[in-house]
């Protein structure tokens, strides 16, 4: 049987990702801060709880999983956030992350699989995107995710520790079986803050933005199912043990959808109009961010399963099940 250590294995992502890996017959082991994720979403495998900044406590993780590979998804990623105190985005994305390179280097030389984001690529020139799109992020966010990129790219080159870095454009929705699902605190993403304003007719939800150069003038973006995104890196570790070189690859759906379109396919899920209040836009954010999505499926033979109708209703499904405990 093989191992995955999955460091940040409670949080949104990364507790799908565990989920995926131990469906396909992996033995997973979590190593979690719990400071954005949460220990009842660690379900598919052995928790250790410990920081990145704890170099000895990441050596042990790394020594005692003895994983065959290691997926990397615990991260500050609020783009707002980053803007406002870029220290701390490099102290945990960078400097945790060099952390964890210095325990897989000395203790299991094993391939990486590293969560990237299409904040990367910035202002995009060119739409769909493709990975060699120019790489000029507007945020201390995506910075400290290219930051890494090229880490490990040298870390390749320096110690043969390969790499597939996947660059996700908008994870939503939750597990179809109702398991786990997206909690952040606070929540700043648009589907969980769309199905809120549903419920709750007093809680205050503004459009970022009707003028854009966009078809209905609202942003567009490219959501992808997090059961896929979990699915995709099931598939690069297959990938890197088969011996594949290290390789950066769009996690996206091909196609995008305006903030109306979101809205609307949400009202539709529930069967209610909802008003639509069209605030100030918000800083940095691109008009459209739209993966090309044709290496990933090269590559890895990957490509989306679930639309944005699955995404809505799965992300409604689980937002009604958090709100009944
Ligand atoms: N939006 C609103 N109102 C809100 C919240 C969001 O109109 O209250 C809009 C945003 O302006 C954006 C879209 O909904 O156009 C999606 O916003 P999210 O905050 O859900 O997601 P982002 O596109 O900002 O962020 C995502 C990932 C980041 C990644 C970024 C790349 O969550 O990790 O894409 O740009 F860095």
């Amino acid at each position: 049987m093989k191992t995955a250590l999955v460091i940040g294995g409670a949080g949104y992502v990364g507790s799908h990702a565990a989920k995926a890996f131990a469906l396909d017959g992996w033995r997973v082991v979590v190593f979690d801060n719990l400071s954005a994720g949460f220990r009842a979403a660690v379900r598919w495998g052995d928790l250790i709880v410990g920081e990145l900044a704890d170099q000895e406590a990441l050596r042990d993780a790394v020594a005692a999983a003895r994983p065959d590979v290691v997926a990397h998804f615990a991260a500050l990623t609020s783009v707002g956030d980053s803007v406002g105190d870029p220290v701390a985005y490099y102290r945990n994305n960078v400097a945790g992350t060099l952390n964890l390179l210095d325990a897989v280097r000395s203790q299991a030389r094993c391939p990486v699989i590293f969560s990237s984001t299409a904040a990367v690529y910035g202002v995009p020139t060119q739409s769909p995107i493709p990975e060699d799109h120019p790489k000029q992020p507007i945020n201390p966010y995506g910075h400290s995710k290219l930051m890494m990129e090229q880490v490990l790219a040298d870390c390749d080159a320096a110690h043969g520790v390969r790499s597939v870095c996947l660059r996700y454009f908008n994870a939503a929705g939750a597990d179809p079986d109702g398991e786990i699902g997206e909690r952040h605190n606070p929540e700043t993403h648009l589907i969980p803050l769309v199905l809120r304003a549903a419920r709750d007719p007093d809680f205050a939800f503004s459009i970022f933005g009707g003028d854009f150069s966009t078809p209905d003038g609202t942003c567009v973006r490219d959501y992808v199912h997090v059961s896929d995104l979990a699915r995709a890196h099931v598939a690069a570790a297959g990938y890197l043990l088969a011996g594949g070189a290290s390789t950066a690859l769009n996690l996206g759906s091909g196609s995008g959808a305006s903030v109306l379109e979101i809205i609307g396919a949400i009202e539709s899920e529930l069967g209610r109009a909802m008003p639509r209040n069209v605030g100030p836009r918000r800083a940095g954010d691109p008009p459209a961010l739209v993966a090309a999505a044709g290496k990933a499926l090269d590559v890895l033979g990957w490509r989306t399963d679930y639309d944005l109708k699955d995404i809505v209703a799965t992300a409604a499904a689980w937002e009604r099940k958090v709100c009944q405990t």
